[in-house]
């Protein structure tokens, strides 16, 4: 199936490690502009020279923003619109883990998550918007985690910044349907990527190892972990007019974990 991305402008947050870098491969193998950002510098150079291809990086924006500072994000879309002069799709990815006993928690701890998870999305969403209106339509896709569905002990402030982000996603699809915006979200589960790296290497345990041990641990109906890679491929269908009737939708992505649709 030919998702028909060829020359669509899309912007991904946290797009240098983990599920939002397979994102960016699989989006540039399609022929996408893609502009993406992190904190690493490092690591956003290495993937931006990787996926340069053969037009001398015009397809490819690697900047460094931090998503919880408005201005960061402003001069993210500004270098896009700059660039291409459009904007097709949005993809709401920087995150990390956060998740803490109630009592361990503190009011810094509820506000880093909230801007970093819930706060983040609303302001990228508002400066894109003009622009994905003057192209007379778009995706939007938040990428949230499960636990917005199905909220398990010890799971906040996480789950509650995601199930905000269920409801932003609900709210807004039907508040941009008229402007051919489509909003939804995807809940990750367990998914191989560069934070169940850096806890592997942090242990001392090989990062296969780990993957088999969260896949053995009899929560996940499927038996494994998700492959980023997969999650790539459902992102992208998402962003593509292949999946134009769609919106609204917050879609499991956990090998059937959660006991909530
Ligand atoms: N993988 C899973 O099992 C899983 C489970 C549930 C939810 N999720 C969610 O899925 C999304 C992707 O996670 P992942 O597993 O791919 O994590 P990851 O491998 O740690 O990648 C996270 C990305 O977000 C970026 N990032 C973090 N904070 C940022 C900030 N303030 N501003 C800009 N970029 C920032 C990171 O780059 P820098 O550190 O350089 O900024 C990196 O590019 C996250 O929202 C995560 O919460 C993942």
């Amino acid at each position: 199936m030919d998702l028909h991305l060829e020359d669509k402008v899309v912007l991904i947050t946290g797009g240098s490690d983990g599920l939002g870098a397979a994102l960016v491969r699989l989006l540039r193998s399609e022929g996408a502009l893609v502009a993406f950002c992190g904190r690493n510098e490092e690591r956003i150079a290495a993937l931006a020279a990787d996926v340069a291809g053969t037009d001398g990086g015009h397809g490819v924006i690697g900047m460094r923003a931090d998503v919880t500072q408005e201005g960061e994000l402003a001069a993210f879309v500004d270098a896009a619109v700059q660039r291409w002069g459009r904007i097709d799709g949005v993809v709401n990815n920087a995150g990390q883990s956060s998740a803490l006993p109630f009592d361990q928690q503190t009011e810094e701890t509820w506000d880093n998550d909230l801007n970093l998870k819930l706060r983040a999305q609303i302001k990228l969403t508002r400066l894109a918007l003009p622009h994905l209106r003057a192209s007379g339509g778009g995706s939007i896709l938040n990428i949230l985690a499960i636990s917005g569905k199905a909220p398990g002990a010890n799971s906040s402030p996480t789950s509650v910044s995601r199930a905000a982000g269920l409801a932003l996603s609900k709210t807004l699809s039907k508040e941009l349907g008229p402007d051919n915006i489509r909003v939804n979200s995807i809940l990750i589960g367990l998914v191989e990527s560069g934070q169940w790296d850096r806890r592997a290497a942090a242990t001392g345990v090989a990062v296969d190892d780990l993957y088999k041990r969260m896949g053995e641990a009899g929560s996940i109906p499927l038996g494994r972990v998700g492959y980023a890679s997969e999650f790539a491929d459902l992102a992208a269908f998402m962003l593509s007019d292949r999946s134009a009737y769609i919106s609204g939708v917050g879609i499991n992505f956990d090998g059937g974990t959660s006991p909530t649709s």
